[in-house]
């Protein structure tokens, strides 16, 4: 069973309701996700504080395109309480395969290695958003990206609904204010929240999901 509290979909369910009705509201086609995230942690060192980085391949790519992405905090205060998404620093670089022996030089060790998949859209609409869904497998074995049954998901059966856009310090509240009005086209499936804040089930979803996918249904025939 599903803890009710979260702002998930229940990936059986919903996730193809979900698709088709990001198909309509975005225009463009999904693109799959199959990412390889290795996160590796500072060893804290003369007093410096340990810091977290990610280093993420796209496995979808012919060769495996490697990124290097650091979160920051995210922003407070009052200004931050009212707006409806979390805005955080996020410096991202494409690096050359060899970035995880140079973080292991620096002094960074592997945390834990996650694999992710799902699906995304990338479009234009009052900013650039993306909208991911996907669910992470905890991997045993160490960077066994092709043996996806030594994977362990970490939450089964749960699939993450993520909205992005990037902004900047002049920008932002118009981009949280695009990103909140996307999301509320979602609302009969879904509700998002921030990060650690719950929204609870959507009472609407299973009758939206059905009428979604025999909409969808009869357009095929
Ligand atoms: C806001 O600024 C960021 C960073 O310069 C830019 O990537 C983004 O396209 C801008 N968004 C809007 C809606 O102007």
């Amino acid at each position: 069973m599903l803890p009710p509290s979260l702002s998930i979909v229940p990936a059986s369910l919903h996730v193809e309701a979900l698709e088709i009705l990001l198909l309509g509201l975005c225009g463009v086609p999904k693109e799959n996700l199959r990412v390889h995230e290795l996160c590796l942690k500072s060893v804290p060192n003369l007093g410096s504080e340990a810091s977290e980085i990610r280093i993420l391949c796209d496995l979808m790519q012919p060769e495996p395109a490697w990124t290097v992405r650091h979160v920051g905090g995210s922003m407070r205060g009052a200004g931050a309480d009212q707006i409806s998404v979390l805005v955080r620093t996020m410096v991202e670089s494409k690096a050359s395969k060899n970035v995880l022996r140079l973080f292991y030089l620096l002094g960074y060790k592997l945390d834990h290695e996650l694999l992710r998949v799902g699906f995304a859209f990338h479009f234009q609409r009052g900013a650039q958003i993306t909208v991911t869904v996907s669910s992470y497998s905890k991997m045993l074995k160490l960077h066994a990206t092709e043996s996806i049954d030594d994977n362990v998901p970490v939450t089964p059966g749960i699939q993450m609904v993520e909205v992005t856009a990037p902004a900047s310090a002049e920008n932002y509240s118009e981009v949280a204010a695009a990103v909140s009005s996307f999301c509320e086209y979602l609302a009969p499936l879904l509700h998002l929240s921030k990060p650690g804040v719950s929204t609870g089930v959507v009472p609407t979803a299973a009758a939206a999901a059905a009428s979604l996918m025999s909409f969808s249904g009869s357009t095929n025939m």
